[in-house]
């Protein structure tokens, strides 16, 4: 295989999902080495800062998490020139980098011209990363996200070529289409096809759950870069054990007494973000995720579901996690 030894791994954007806590919790875990904003939509208006701040509150810390990792703001939508000034915007307030949303497959933000819809259209994904190339500072990357294609896989090839002759520094493969949803199988034997015509840096994403998966894309893919998100949720520890099939470290199954730990920590990053509330409904969401790959946590989840008063959920969940 003609890869380095160690890959890169980043964080997937997932809106309602990894937002300022769960990027700053996922990092602190480790194996992280690049995270990307969920999505900030851009129709015709310029963005006021305190939106920025919103999206990405790591620009007050120098764009990083407070691990370290490097977080780039992503923006949707369907018109370059709003998408550009936007872009520069974030750039001034400090932006490490502009990722462009073209895979999004909600309903509402295709019918509004944004998303997976792009995927239709090579050239106006063309015209919209070379705008956007133009308005930002030149050592500013600008990245793209893509499905396959919007129904046809094969949209990939051009698109792809599109992004890169565009000036896209890397370009994220979500590997299914739009209409493929989120149903498994995803098709990792694209990025070769996509490597075969461009040289663009590719990440490649999707069905990433287990060590075990990461090494079979490894090998179909061959890039150096992965993307991982829903299984990130359900084992926070996944970045970090296949980084260590690449050294001499083996790191044994995640284990309930390891997570456990990590959920009082990220409901007071949460109420912190936001609020208590919201803390409550994220901390109920990601131990959702949680009960799908370490039962443990299912009598607990059941238990503490029910309650929606912060004070009375948290201190419940403490104690049943001691
Ligand atoms: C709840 C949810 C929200 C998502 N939000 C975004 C988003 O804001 N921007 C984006 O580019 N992709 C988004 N995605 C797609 C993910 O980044 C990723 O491409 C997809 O989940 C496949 O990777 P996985 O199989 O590792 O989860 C979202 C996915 C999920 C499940």
């Amino acid at each position: 295989m003609n890869t380095p030894a160690t890959p890169r791994l980043f964080l997937a954007p997932m809106e309602g999902v990894t937002d300022w806590a769960m990027r700053d919790l996922l990092t602190s875990v480790g194996g992280i080495d690049q995270c990307v904003t969920e999505f900030l939509r851009i129709t015709d208006q310029l963005m006021p800062p305190s939106v920025f701040y919103k999206n990405c509150p790591e620009l007050k810390t120098n764009s990083k998490t407070r691990a370290g990792t490097p977080v780039f703001i992503q923006l949707l939508g369907g018109q370059a020139r709003p998408l550009a000034e936007n872009a520069a915007r974030a750039a001034e307030l400090g932006a490490l980098g502009i990722d462009l949303n073209f895979g999004c497959p909600a309903p509402t933000v295709n019918r509004h011209d944004g998303g997976a819809t792009l995927l239709k259209s090579t050239d106006r994904l063309f015209e919209i990363v070379q705008t956007v190339r133009a308005a930002v500072p030149k050592n500013i990357p600008v990245t793209a996200k893509i499905r396959l294609g919007f129904d046809d896989p094969h949209a990939c090839l051009a698109n792809a070529q599109a992004i890169e002759a565009a000036g896209a520094q890397w370009l994220t493969v979500h590997c299914r289409t739009k209409t493929d949803g989120y149903k498994p199988p995803a098709y990792w034997e694209w990025i070769s096809k996509i490597k075969a015509v461009t040289k663009i840096q590719i990440v490649t994403n999707g069905e990433i759950w287990t060590t075990a998966d990461f090494l079979k894309c490894y090998a179909t893919a061959q890039t150096n870069d992965y993307m991982i998100g829903r299984g990130a949720l359900r084992d926070p520890y996944l970045f970090n054990r296949i980084k260590d099939t690449f050294s001499d470290r083996s790191l044994n199954e995640t284990t309930f007494l390891e997570v456990k730990t990590l959920i009082p920590s990220f409901y007071d990053s949460s109420a912190v973000y936001l609020n208590e509330q919201f803390a409550v409904a994220r901390t109920k969401g990601w131990m959702k995720q949680l009960c799908l790959s370490i039962p443990e946590f299912k009598d607990i989840f059941e238990e503490v579901k029910v309650l929606t008063k912060p004070h009375e959920f948290k201190s419940r969940l403490e104690y049943l996690l001691n």
